[in-house]
């Protein structure tokens, strides 16, 4: 399938943005369209480097005036744009509600009106549930057993996708990527809220017994399996995007700490997440079957990570600095 004009929603986030950066080196032929509400996640700094070529639009996916405005003359939209964060679903899980779920819904009604050729769903692992206690691996007609307000929005975004699909004839392919790390990542999230810590001799702070496993998958591979999914993926499916990873909380911990030769006591075990999730691992044979290939291992794309946090300090400080880093950091962690 080849385009022209494609949307990125959502493309002053993490992924988002090495989403862009990657299809600027790719598809250079491309007009990329960046539609982006600028949330306490946006940041216009991960497109600095690219800003003149781009066209970039600040605007709310679930506003049909901007939505449509934004989507004219597109061939494909890649829906990133999300409320993502698990913690701040369980202090105020409405936002997550109206950008996942209705902003979903509004973009798939102006694509359609669009005319389209293709509509990207940036879906989650979380959708498929716990897998604690087994050794089952997600596939993708698996049931959707999401746990957490932001996992519930996710799979009630997907369920639209795919109605719009076959209630509409719109050609929708969705993505269930695994927990992503790299560059550009806002430090909530546990690998740049560790390594920004640690960098800092802050504790680590571990939930539970820091068993939790995820699959963690670097951002320029999710960004190499979304696009091989937008262009060779068949309409109407869902593709798992995972590493092959089952790396535990502590673990990620202990790889920081060694990584900037800080020490162990830094590590602090916390109360638990409410309906913690202990475990994700999805299959991604029919994402590899599209000719699909990562080209980080844990250890790589960690260490490169690490260095990259090392070397735009300005970027977190400036982010951490803000008061929507401050309140989560009191709302959440200061009361564990
Ligand atoms: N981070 C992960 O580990 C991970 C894993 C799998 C899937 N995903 C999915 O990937 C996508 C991107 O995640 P991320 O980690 O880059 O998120 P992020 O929080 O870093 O970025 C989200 C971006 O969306 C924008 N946005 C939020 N609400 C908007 C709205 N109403 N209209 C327009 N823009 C809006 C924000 O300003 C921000 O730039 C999300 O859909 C998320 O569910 C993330």
């Amino acid at each position: 399938m080849n385009f022209k004009r494609v949307v990125i929603t959502g493309g002053a986030g993490f992924i988002g943005a090495n989403y862009v950066h990657y299809a600027l080196e790719t598809h250079p032929d491309w007009e990329l369209v960046v539609l982006d509400k600028l949330t306490y996640a946006g940041n216009l700094e991960n497109l600095e480097t690219v800003m003149s070529r781009i066209e970039f639009l600040q605007g709310d996916i679930a506003s049909p005036a901007e939505a449509s405005q934004a989507l004219r003359d597109a061939d494909a939209v890649l829906n990133f744009a999300a409320e993502s964060h698990v913690d701040r679903s369980l202090l105020d899980p409405t936002a997550f509600v109206r950008t996942n779920v209705e902003g979903t819904l509004v973009l798939l009604e102006a694509a359609r009106q669009a005319g389209v050729k293709r509509f990207l769903q940036v879906s989650t692992d979380e959708v498929y549930g716990d897998l604690h206690g087994t050794q089952h691996h997600s596939v993708e007609a698996d049931p959707l057993r999401p746990r957490s307000p932001y996992a519930a929005s996710k799979a009630g975004a997907e369920h639209l996708v795919l109605a719009h699909g076959i209630s509409h004839g719109l050609d929708v392919v969705i993505t269930r990527g695994s927990n992503t790390y790299g560059p550009y990542q806002y430090p909530e999230k546990i690998i740049p809220l560790f390594i920004t810590n640690a960098l800092q001799d802050q504790p680590l702070p571990l939930y539970g017994d820091g068993s939790a496993v995820r699959d963690y998958m670097h951002a320029y591979d999710h960004a190499t399996g979304i696009d091989a999914v937008l262009h060779r993926g068949v309409s109407g499916e869902a593709y798992n995007l995972g590493a092959r990873e089952q790396i535990s909380g502590v673990q990620v911990a202990e790889a920081i700490l060694a990584a900037l030769g800080k020490p162990a006591s830094l590590k602090k075990f916390v109360a638990d997440r409410p309906g913690h999730d202990y475990r994700y691992s999805v299959d991604p044979s029919r994402a590899e079957a599209l000719g699909w290939v990562r080209r980080y291992s844990f250890e790589q794309g960690l260490a490169e990570t690490v260095e990259w946090y090392r070397h735009n300090r300005g970027w977190w400080e400036r982010v951490r600095q803000k008061k929507e880093h401050q309140n989560l950091m009191q709302d959440w962690y200061a009361q564990r």
